[in-house]
């Protein structure tokens, strides 16, 4: 298997080289409301930082995250994104046996092939609306499951106590683009895993904070589990700027408001206006983008993609998607104008 397989969306840096031209990238799953300035300018005012390490245990912001969710901050760790800190759980508790669902995001994958890890893969059907199967997981040292999920956009546990009866070691619940639901609180195990030695619970600054280069993310976890992940965590991984950014928006009550309102309006309306075009068919999403299926003869997503890239317009070609194939598209939900031109694009081209 080459590389190709791990690809993400978001690559607008190769896609600007490859082509020569600005894009409007709906392949990366970004709020559209991006930075604040409140955040420009406390970067610009603490550029003197870069003189100094970062706190290594990212105190302040660790202490906000405790607050924000009223949990100790024995049961937090933060990470240069939650992509250090699926690597960093699975390089600590080596699992023999790692159980994934897919399609999913792939690097639940890369992280167990790097330690040899035997993986077995859930397929999660189109039919039963991508849920998850609970009645036919066996037993794992792992099983990740991507709650809501990438890139089907649907709760795939709605309910707690189908995890207490898995025969699974460790469950690990990302939640990355857990944020962007109105009622979160109903759904996050947050509180669940601070006290339960089996469940890590990951979330991100990424997606719904818009901090995807700045990188961070956290973990919440039993106090056990962080204090042994925290042993082989790499120091200095969470650099000052978004240890520094992560704590003003954490704060900043009117721009989370404002962000979901937005993404659950524009979700409305992409929605409506991808179902009317015929060849297309969008999935119910709760999150901030579409899964897309193409039910046209001619069409593949990699032909789809080519052909709105000609339009200025990156979107997901989900073919290396384990448990799709190159009929499937994800879209992200972003400004009105720009959810516009992409369904105008989309018309034209198909
Ligand atoms: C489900 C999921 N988890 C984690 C990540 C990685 O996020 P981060 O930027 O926090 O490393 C992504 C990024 O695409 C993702 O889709």
């Amino acid at each position: 298997m080459g590389n190709l397989t791990f690809e993400h969306g978001g690559n607008i840096y190769q896609a600007q080289r490859q082509y020569k031209r600005k894009f409007l990238d709906f392949s990366a799953n970004i709020n559209p409301l991006g930075l604040t300035p409140q955040i420009k300018e406390a970067i610009y005012k603490n550029f003197g930082s870069i003189l100094h390490y970062p706190d290594p245990e990212a105190k302040n912001i660790t202490r906000k995250i405790a607050q924000y969710w009223g949990i100790k901050e024995e049961n937090v760790l933060v990470g240069n994104g939650s992509i250090e800190l699926i690597y960093l759980i699975v390089s600590t508790f080596k699992p023999k046996t790692t159980l994934i669902p897919i399609p999913t995001f792939s690097e639940y994958e890369r992280a167990a092939r790097c330690i040899k890890s035997k993986i077995n893969f859930l397929r999660l059907k189109e039919k039963l609306r991508f849920e998850l199967p609970s009645a036919k997981i066996n037993q794992a040292d792992i099983l990740f499951l991507c709650n809501p999920n990438n890139p089907t956009g649907n709760l795939i546990l709605t309910d707690y106590r189908i995890i207490e009866k898995l025969p699974i070691k460790l469950v690990v619940i990302d939640e990355a683009f857990m944020d962007f639901l109105p009622d979160e609180k109903k759904h996050t195990l947050i509180w669940k895993a601070q006290k339960n030695k089996r469940i890590i619970v990951l979330r991100t600054f990424t997606k719904f904070f818009a901090l995807a280069g700045l990188r961070i993310g956290y973990l919440v976890a039993h106090q056990s589990i962080v204090n042994k992940l925290r042993q082989y965590k790499i120091p200095w991984s969470v650099n000052s700027f978004a240890q520094l950014a992560a704590e003003l928006i954490l704060a900043d009550k009117e721009y989370i408001r404002k962000a979901r309102q937005l993404i659950e309006q524009e979700k409305k309306f992409l929605f409506n206006e991808l179902a009317k075009i015929k060849k297309l068919t969008p999935y119910p999403s709760v999150a901030n983008f579409l899964l897309i299926k193409i039910s046209d003869a001619k069409f593949t997503s990699s032909l789809l993609r080519e052909k709105l890239i000609q339009n200025g317009i990156l979107i997901r070609d989900c073919t290396n998607f384990r448990g799709l194939n190159n009929k499937f598209i994800r879209v992200a939900v972003r400004s009105h104008n720009e959810n516009l031109k992409l369904v105008e694009a989309l018309k034209e081209v198909i």
